[in-house]
């Protein structure tokens, strides 16, 4: 086998599992008693209130329940647990954009949470199931608030910061939130940006369903306050009892939801399950990440993605270790800030994205030689896969060429890792997610669920049901069950389909190939093509729009927009329509989804049942060949001219 990156040994003192042996004698308990490992697990990991009485049930496929009957309380497995044995050790590191900093210890913590609950409870009467709209930027009381939605069995849907206030208030209607915590604003690159206005917005018709709004001060700025609606969340929680009786909740309660896109309609309510999600929290951050008692974590995401949830707050809290939580951007006030911040609190294990990477190495190559970066052990990447030069500045420049990079592959809908490298097991291929981590039976098949040759794509797939696994989309089982039941079966029955092509090799290694359907993947977040077509339909003068994904340098895909208007317009017009189209973006999406290239188009190809034939737009815009056969197009010739447009753009 070549080009290998083995582990080194020495920066691994006491991991979980140590060689490629114990992941295969892993791998063979799961496949010998699969329900009886996943229990071994949950009776080691859980601190249970009551033990369940039966590990999976699937009766109701592919509505799978697992460890049924049992009760726990989240919040309390990530807190109240640990009072025991780590009262006194640092839970959240907070680290500014402007360099603020604050600590809170695993009591801190408890009581905050505990605050925080009791304030949901008493001042705004909410209850075990009610949902709770949290819409904050990167500060410790937005874990904080989670938490404490966790404490009292309230279920949270995190929307992040950066969704205009259209698709804010979507989410709220759609998840029926009562309640919306959000901050006055929160610092970017040195400045104060405001997040209160966003929801002054989003509430101003159609969200009926929300009562109140609580307010974190973070930036001190001015904002308007809505009387009987806008209460101070510093004001209110500082008259409540330190201590909380958490909410006794059973092992399938959902914990939250987390909206993301799909490739048609409207993004979907991923629900999660409270037992089997934070087992997989803990474990894969056990595993994947070495967490050791003494470590400090730190995970770049928002705690508006999946990966924040499970990798900024969830999982290292329920593992209790040390996680830092930062509000900043990584290239402010330069591209050594990352760096500097691993030197200062010796990091241990470094946690970004593709994207970050490259922007990093492109303005700043040489910042991470100025810095200590020795405490490093392990770095993670996710998102998008990562390509060979990130990759080896990456365990070059900031690894010293020491560390384990874990190419982290999963998704929102996984609740957690599915395939990745085990730090001090894996011998790793760069950008190459290598093995399914044991308990995941992650495969790649074919349409009729036969195994794909080794060197040629298929659909990856999870062929049975994990604990940590979506357990619906919020209010719509029907969508849950075309979505991801609907395309792939093993043995005639249908397995869960992420959405992904992947390759395997002749050792075993899984490289994921990208999506198969009309999601786009900007800079390491999901963006759905049919989503940024309806908003840019919204523009009065756009008769019709196809976007497809164009390969970009920083951002892994850029969004690039096909539009045919409804008026003879002049190029002049057209730049002003670039302009009104990506305001209109901003509006109803928010700023990740704006356009890099937005071409204008006499027609879209499409079939004569009026398809639109998007592989041939999306070779179009990378500039490759058309090997489609355009012969059943409904104008053949519509090709040529899109070509040549795209061509004269020289984009
Ligand atoms: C999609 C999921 C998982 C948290 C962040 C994104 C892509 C994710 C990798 C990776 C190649 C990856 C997939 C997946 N993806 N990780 N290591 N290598 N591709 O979560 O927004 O739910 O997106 O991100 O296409 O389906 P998400």
């Amino acid at each position: 086998m070549s080009n290998l990156f083995y582990p080194n040994k020495e920066k691994f003192k006491a991991p979980l599992i140590k060689n490629m042996c114990e992941y295969k004698d892993l791998v063979d308990e799961f496949a010998k008693d699969y329900e009886g490992t996943w229990a071994k697990f949950a009776d080691m990991k859980i601190d249970w209130f009551e033990k369940y009485h039966t590990i999976l049930d699937e009766s109701n496929a592919p509505f799978y329940k697992w460890f049924v009957g049992g009760k726990l309380n989240v919040a309390y497995q990530c807190v109240d647990r640990h009072l025991k044995t780590k009262k006194n050790k640092a839970a959240i590191i907070f680290e500014g954009d402007n360099g603020d900093q604050k600590i809170l210890t695993y009591r801190e913590l408890a009581y905050e949470v505990s605050k925080t609950a009791n304030m949901l409870r008493n001042q705004f009467d909410i209850k075990k199931g009610d949902r709770v709209v949290i819409y904050m930027p990167m500060i410790p009381e937005a874990a904080v608030c989670m938490l404490a939605c966790a404490k009292i069995g309230a279920i949270h849907s995190v929307v992040f910061g950066g969704f205009s206030a259209e698709a804010l208030k979507d989410r709220i209607i759609d998840a029926e939130a009562k309640l919306v915590i959000t901050s006055d604003g929160a610092y970017r690159k040195g400045k104060p940006y405001m997040l209160k206005p966003v929801v002054d917005e989003a509430l101003k018709e159609g969200c009926e369903c929300v009562k109140k709004v609580c307010i974190v001060e973070r930036n001190g700025e001015t904002i308007e306050w809505v009387a009987g609606r806008d209460y101070s969340y510093n004001e209110l929680v500082k008259n409540e009892s330190s201590f909380c009786e958490s909410e006794i909740m059973e092992s399938e309660d959902p914990l939250f939801l987390l909206y993301t896109s799909g490739s048609t309609g409207k993004p979907k309510g991923v629900q999660h399950s409270s037992a089997g999600y934070i087992l997989w929290a803990q474990m894969t951050m056990e595993w994947v990440f070495d967490i050791k008692d003494n470590d400090t974590y730190w995970c770049t995401a928002d705690v508006g993605w999946i990966t924040g949830h499970t990798y900024i707050v969830y999982g290292p809290l329920a593992a209790g270790a040390t996680t830092v939580m930062f509000e900043g951007v990584p290239t402010f006030p330069d591209a050594g800030r990352c760096w500097k911040m691993v030197e200062e609190y010796k990091i241990n294990q470094f946690y970004t994205a593709p994207t970050a990477i490259r922007l990093l190495h492109k303005t700043g190559e040489h910042e991470p030689a100025k810095y200590d970066l020795s405490s490093l052990r392990v770095l993670g990447t996710v998102g998008e896969p990562i390509d060979p030069a990130a990759w080896s500045w990456y365990y070059n420049a900031i690894g010293g060429g020491k560390c384990s990079i874990v190419d982290t592959y999963w998704q929102t809908e996984t609740g957690g890792h599915i395939i990745s490298p085990l730090p001090a097991a894996t011998p790793i291929k760069p950008s190459c997610a290598t093995f399914p981590l044991p308990g995941i039976v992650a495969e790649i098949i074919d349409e009729a669920g036969n195994p794909t040759p080794i060197g040629e794509k298929g659909f990856m797939c999870v062929t049975k049901p994990w604990p940590s696994m979506i357990r619906n989309i919020w209010g719509d089982g029907d969508r849950f069950v075309k979505s991801y039941f609907g395309d792939c079966k093993k043995d005639g029955k249908p397995v869960y389909f992420t959405g992904d092509g992947a390759m395997i090799d002749e050792d075993g290694y899984i490289t994921i190939t990208g999506r198969t359907d009309d999601v786009i993947n900007v800079s390491g977040h999901r963006m759905g093509t049919a989503e940024v077509e309806s908003a840019i339909k919204k523009h009065s003068n756009v008769a019709a729009v196809a976007v497809v994904g164009k390969p970009h340098a920083i951002k892994g895909e850029g969004i690039f927009a096909y539009v045919v208007l409804k008026g003879e317009d002049t190029v002049t017009e057209e730049m002003q329509m670039v302009q009104e189209i990506n305001s209109i973006i901003k509006k109803e999406i928010g700023a990740i989804a704006l356009c890099d290239d937005v071409v204008f188009v006499p027609d879209l190809p499409k079939t004569r049942s009026g398809k639109i034939m998007r592989r041939i737009l999306r070779a179009i815009a990378k500039g490759e060949p058309i090997t489609q056969d355009t012969s059943t197009l409904e104008d053949p010739s519509i090709v040529g001219k899109i070509e040549s447009i795209v061509n004269s753009c020289a984009l």
